[in-house]
């Protein structure tokens, strides 16, 4: 089956090389030439682990190529995902649907056969409904369906993510939408990866849901963290006691400076002007909002109060370890370490950081930041060092030799990753979430 991708960027990409390695023939398309030239040279515009090897070999195997020209690439395809950008528009949090409308009135003008259309894209609630009218209004003379299939990708798994997923959600209005999309997912129903046939605006309102849930599920947690913290108790046990019951799970229950990234802060605001625009407030998808923002200026203060509040903070130096919202990938979008530095910043503390691939996505974020080549170069001469983000080489640091280069023992661990007695033991001040 030939199937066209829209949209080169992380969800289009990543969904395009999968498909190619199920053996669909797959075009992916970008405006942007440069990113195109890029691929054609076997370089990647983002890092997610394995998707180098992945282009590469697809693209060998002559089952995945790139082009500009849409109207070459949706040629023949049966399916044609759209998987462009919906970024917060400024202002009033809505989704920014300008490039998926685009998008939609171009295939409609450009279709040479009948095909269906996907929103690959977050969109909110009733956007299928408009792409169908765009797609209507190019006055096409072949058959078309509008059919929503969110995707469920988590920025460093995403290759994992859609080979095995927990489920694929898929919202069609007619057979012929249903019948394509059945034969474009084929390799994984073999796999038995459950498939979820719902109508086109349950399954819009189904990707929102899912992120604000588990926005809410960290948020949650976060706030048990901070009664810990208060009461004497254990956040990573209170985790575990929990998350036994299968009623609640044990995953996403992980305490840390909050949540950041592309998808759950965007996600968050975009369901919260749904629900405005429909009048049926989501006040709890609210509350969480509030809650995280406010918590990552809270984990700046957190480390003032290692360097022993904020006036003893002055003049002090801090340590970064990892910038990006999460390991294993170079997205700053979001993450807690601006809020962190910003306000370690404006309290007058010296900063150095050091993230294994983010940096150079940082620098302009916060231009005031000395970057590093390694942990051990930022951590030398500081007063404080602290953990944001929970790299792999971050976990096994040479503590004897922290403590060497550093000015002061002090460890901030906002991700949880050692061990209190131990870090302790080897005679550093440590702090973490939730935990005494
Ligand atoms: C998220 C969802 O997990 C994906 O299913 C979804 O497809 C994607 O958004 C999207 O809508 O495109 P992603 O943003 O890549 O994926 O990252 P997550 O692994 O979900 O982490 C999000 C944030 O939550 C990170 O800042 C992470 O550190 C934080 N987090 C996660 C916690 O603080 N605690 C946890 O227990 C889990």
């Amino acid at each position: 089956m030939k199937i066209a991708m829209v949209g080169s960027g992380y969800v289009g990409l990543v969904s395009g090389a999968c498909f190619a390695d199920f053996g669909h023939d797959v075009v992916c398309i970008d405006k942007d030439q440069s990113k195109i030239d890029r691929l054609h040279n076997g370089i990647m515009p983002i890092y997610e682990p394995g998707l180098d090897a992945l282009v590469e070999s697809n693209v060998k195997a002559g089952r995945l190529s790139f082009t500009t020209s849409l109207a070459e690439g949706i040629k023949d395809a049966s399916a044609i995902f759209i998987a462009v950008g919906t970024p917060s528009r400024r202002g009033d949090g809505h989704a920014d649907l300008s490039f998926v409308y685009a998008v939609a009135k171009e295939v409609g003008e450009n279709l040479a056969n009948d095909a269906v259309v996907v929103t690959k894209s977050t969109v909110p609630v009733g956007t299928g409904d408009e792409v169908e009218r765009i797609i209507a209004d190019t006055r096409t003379s072949h058959k078309v369906s509008v059919v929503s299939n969110p995707e469920f990708l988590r920025e460093g798994a995403a290759i994992a993510d859609f080979k095995r997923p927990d489920r694929i959600v898929i919202g069609a209005e007619d057979e012929f939408g249903r019948e394509v999309m059945h034969e474009v997912y084929r390799p994984l129903f073999l796999n038995e990866s459950p498939i979820l046939f719902t109508s086109r605006r349950t399954s819009e309102l189904i990707k929102y849901a899912a992120n604000a849930f588990l926005a809410t599920k960290i948020t949650f947690i976060n706030e048990m963290a901070d009664l810990c913290e208060k009461v004497g108790a254990d956040i990573q046990d209170v985790s575990r006691g929990i998350g036994m019951d299968n009623r609640i799970g044990p995953k996403f229950l992980h305490a840390g400076p909050g949540y950041g990234g592309s998808c759950f802060p965007k996600d968050t605001l975009a369901l919260l002007k749904t629900a405005e625009d429909y009048d049926s407030p989501t006040r709890i998808v609210e509350a969480v909002v509030k809650v995280n923002d406010s918590r990552k200026r809270a984990m700046g203060r957190k480390v003032l109060d290692a360097l022993g509040g904020a006036d003893a903070a002055r003049g002090k130096k801090v340590a970064l370890l990892g910038l990006t919202f999460k390991p294993n990938t170079d997205d700053m979008r979001d993450s807690p370490s601006i809020a962190v530095a910003q306000t370690l910043h404006d309290a007058g503390v010296e900063v150095s950081a050091y993230d294994p691939e983010g940096m150079e996505q940082a620098k302009p974020m916060m231009p005031f930041v000395t970057m590093c080549e390694n942990p051990y170069e930022a951590i030398e001469g500081a007063d404080a060092t602290v953990i944001v983000t929970e790299w792999d080489a971050f976990r096994a640091l040479d503590l004897g030799k922290v403590k060497e280069l550093a000015k002061s023992p002090v460890l901030v661990d906002l991700r949880n990753i050692y061990t209190p007695a131990d870090v302790r033991a080897a005679g550093f001040e440590y702090s973490s979430v939730g935990r005494t």
